[in-house]
This record gives structure tokens, C-alpha cells and sequence, in this order.
């Protein structure tokens, strides 16, 4: 594993582009496979996970070329219909795969998913929406064996919880069908709408997406297409609490304040100046920031689980006291722990952490164990006197593109 290296305190400051969406790039880049011809993905980011999704994409037998921030994918000739476990464990996303296969060639093998230790990520409800629309799956010894057993048939799916990527998997393996399928409670994240925005490129008939109820209606086949991700909203989210943590000031380019809309009156009270515009954000953070009174984590168009340990390490400098709440995983403050080590005042119960301010924060030895946990690392790393060495730097290289912060260094 490499480590991230930050001198600190570095000020956030100045004008950035926003990379495209890890969260929508991978979805996609999994729906090339049912193309069977060539694809071009543009805005896609250069970090780990899209890389890995590129060795999967080859290991199945399309030709993949990775220029610039596009991709093309040609998926004229699939070869195989099972992934290695090795690929698999890799990230949680691999998952995805499952749909796009199983609609593209019937038949699928591969194992359970990798990811971030942020608590058990079980997959059921993926496989039982898969298993409501036709489709047979056995689990041999920790291997997934799944096949069309007569042909894959809409169906109404209702989820228990709105999973972006059991919804993901959905709109992979219903697209092509007979009838009509709907998914009732399903989420409603900008990345669903992206992922059904290219399937209907594709010649998909996705309805609502966005909304809590999508409705697909069965096409028989898929032709190929050009698209353009979204910008990232949670590199967005890092790049502000960054600015906001290290007294900066920043514009980022290339992004619809209406992604992170849920967070912007966090940096608000926080005593940030955010000055929107319809495809760029301004922010001017004051020179210390007030804490903010409750955080609580919902799926979207909530206060998104993904920038909480993000925001965290913004206020760990704060005037008073800050709660969060987290509700969408059991076990994502793992951070929490580190950052206590560069001087943080935290103190944890169950999902409820609660963050009072102190005066500085000193650089120290800490590990990362998940992505959204070392960009709370490298974050608090900027906020602090001296240097601050991050263990797993991979973790973060998996979602951020490391040309965005030219003050880390890396070994
Ligand atoms: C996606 C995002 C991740 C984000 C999360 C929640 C990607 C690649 N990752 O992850 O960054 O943090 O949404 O916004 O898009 N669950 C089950 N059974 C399942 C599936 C999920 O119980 O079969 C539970 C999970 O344990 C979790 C909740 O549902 O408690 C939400 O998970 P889900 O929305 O599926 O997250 P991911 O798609 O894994």
C-alpha cells in the first residue's frame, strides 16, 4: 500500500473542474456490455475503480481505450460470462456486472463483491429483484451461478430499502425483457438517472428515473451511443469542505449546485459564503467556522452518507458542537478514530457521533480504511500543524483524482 504525504496547514483554494461521477461511470461502463458495439463514455474520471472496471470489461472480451477522460468500449464480441474473484473483490461495484451479463449472455458466474470496510454490504436484495424478473441464482460455495431460466419477464419489484445498486441491477437486467417492470421505492440518486439517461440512448425505455417509482419497458435490442457522465457530487462536496476547513476559497466548474443541494446549508451555517450558478459554485469560508447543529444521513436528495466522515473533518476546528447522525450504514466511522489521532475532540455511540471544535490539529501517522474515510483524512491532513502521513493511500485513489489536489504528495 502507498501512503498520501500532506504538509500542513495547506489552504483549499482556487478553480477547479470537477471530475466526472465514480458512482455514474461504473454503472455505465457495466452497461457497455449490452451494446454489442462500440460505446463512448465521456467526463470519466481517472481514479482505480474505472480501471477496474476496464480489466473486467477485457477479461470479458471488449476492447476498451482509455484517452484523455473518454472511454470506448467495444462489446461486439463478449467471450466470457463469468468474473474472477480477484477482479470481484477488488470494489463493491463489480456487483453490477451481474445485470448486464446475465441480460447479455444469460448466463453469469462470479463471486461476492469487494469494497470499503464500512460494515456489512449484503447484496440480497440485488439477487432477489434478479430472481423476480426470471432469473435462477445459486450460491456454490460463495460463488454466484445465475441464469435466465426461460427468458427474463417484467415484473413489479418492490425494495425495501431504496439500494442504488440493486435499482442499478434492475434497470441492467429488465431493459431487455418482456413486458413491463416497475420498481417501486427505488432510489432516486442523480447516478440512477445517468445510468437510465445512457440506457435510453442505448434505446432503453426507462420512465421516472429520479423518482421513487421507475418504470422499464422490455426493448429487444440495444444499439450503441455516445454520453457524457455527470460531474461528481461528492468530489464537489470534498473540494468545498476542503476550502471550508483550511479557511480557502474556491469555484468549481462544472457542476449543477442542484447535485448537493441537501449540503449547501451545512456550509452555510457553518459561516460559509456559497454563491451558486447553473453549472458552477462559488465558496468563500470564513477565517474559522461555527459548528452545525445536526447532520443525518439519508438517501437522496437527503444529506448524502457519503460526505459525512467529509464534512466531519471540516468541522473538527469548529466553534461548538456538531452531531451526526448515520443511518445508512452500521459501521462508517472508522474515521472517527483517526482523526482523534491528528487532535480531533470526537466522541462516538452507536451511529451517533458528536464533534466538538478545537483550536489546532497536528499532523500524525494515521490509516485509511475506506474511500470516503481518507478524504476525511486528507482533509483534516491540510487543517493541521506539520506533516500528516495517510496509510492506504489506495483508498482514496479509487474515487479522486489525484491532478484535483497538487498539495498531496504521494509514496
Ligand atoms: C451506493 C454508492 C455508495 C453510497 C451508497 C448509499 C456506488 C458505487 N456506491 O452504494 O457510494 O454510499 O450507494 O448512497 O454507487 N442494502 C441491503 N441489501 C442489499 C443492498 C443494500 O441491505 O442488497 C443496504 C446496505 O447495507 C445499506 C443500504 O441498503 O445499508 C444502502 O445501500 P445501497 O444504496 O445499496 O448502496 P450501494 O449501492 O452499495
Amino acid at each position: 500500500m502507498s501512503v498520501i504525504e500532506i504538509n500542513g496547514p495547506r489552504k483549499l483554494s482556487g478553480e477547479y473542474n470537477v471530475q466526472g461521477s465514480k458512482n455514474s461511470v461504473l454503472p455505465i461502463l457495466a452497461a457497455t456490455v449490452l451494446a454489442r458495439g462500440e460505446c463512448i463514455i465521456k467526463n470519466c474520471p481517472d481514479i482505480i475503480d474505472v480501471r477496474t472496471s476496464i480489466e473486467i470489461l477485457n477479461y470479458l472480451g471488449c476492447k476498451c481505450k482509455f484517452e484523455g477522460s473518454t472511454i470506448i468500449v467495444n462489446s461486439e464480441n463478449i467471450s466470457k460470462n463469468e468474473i474472477p474473484e480477484d477482479l470481484m473483490r477488488k470494489m463493491r461495484s463489480s456487483i453490477i456486472f451481474l445485470g448486464a451479463l446475465i441480460s447479455r449472455t444469460g448466463r453469469a458466474k462470479l463471486s461476492f463483491p469487494g469494497g470499503c470496510e464500512i460494515g456489512p454490504r449484503p447484496i440480497d436484495l440485488h439477487l432477489s429483484s434478479l430472481q423476480q424478473l426470471g432469473i435462477s441464482i445459486n450460491n456454490i460455495h460463495g460463488n454466484l451461478e445465475c441464469k435466465i431460466i426461460d427468458k427474463i419477464k417484467g415484473t413489479d419489484i418492490v425494495l425495501p430499502i431504496p439500494s442504488v445498486g440493486a435499482t442499478e441491477n434492475i434497470l441492467l437486467a429488465a431493459s431487455i425483457c418482456d413486458g413491463i417492470t416497475t420498481i417501486e421505492n427505488a432510489a432516486q440518486e442523480p447516478e440512477i438517472v445517468d445510468l437510465a439517461s445512457f440506457l435510453n440512448k442505448m434505446g432503453a425505455k426507462i420512465y421516472n428515473a429520479g423518482s421513487s417509482k421507475i418504470i422499464i419497458e422490455g426493448i429487444s435490442k440495444f444499439n450503441s451511443c455516445e454520453h457524457s457522465v455527470i460531474s461528481d457530487r461528492i468530489v464537489s462536496i470534498t473540494l468545498l469542505a476542503g476550502a471550508a476547513g483550511t479557511g480557502g476559497s474556491l469555484c468549481l466548474k462544472n457542476i449543477s449546485p442542484d447535485l448537493i443541494r441537501s449540503t449547501i446549508p451545512v456550509f452555510e451555517e457553518s459561516g460559509c459564503i456559497v454563491k451558486q450558478f447553473s453549472n458552477s459554485i462559488e465558496l468563500i469560508a470564513p477565517e474559522k467556522l461555527h459548528s452545525v447543529k445536526e447532520i443525518r444521513t439519508m438517501p437522496f436528495p437527503g444529506f448524502p452518507t457519503d460526505a459525512q466522515s467529509i464534512i466531519m473533518a471540516m468541522l473538527l476546528k469548529s466553534y461548538g458542537t456538531s452531531v451526526f447522525i448515520e443511518t445508512i450504514f452500521e459501521n462508517r466511522f472508522k474515521h472517527i478514530e483517526e482523526l482523534i489521532r491528528l487532535g480531533g475532540n470526537i466522541k462516538s455511540n452507536g451511529n451517533v457521533a458528536i464533534v466538538d471544535g478545537v483550536q489546532t490539529l497536528s499532523g500524525a501517522q494515521v490509516k485509511a480504511y475506506d474511500l470516503r474515510g481518507a478524504a476525511s483524512l486528507v482533509i483534516a491532513g491540510l487543517m493541521s500543524q506539520g506533516k500528516t502521513i495517510i496509510d492506504g493511500a489506495e483508498y482514496f485513489m479509487r474515487g479522486y483524482d489525484l491532478k484535483l489536489f497538487p498539495s498531496i504528495k504521494l509514496s
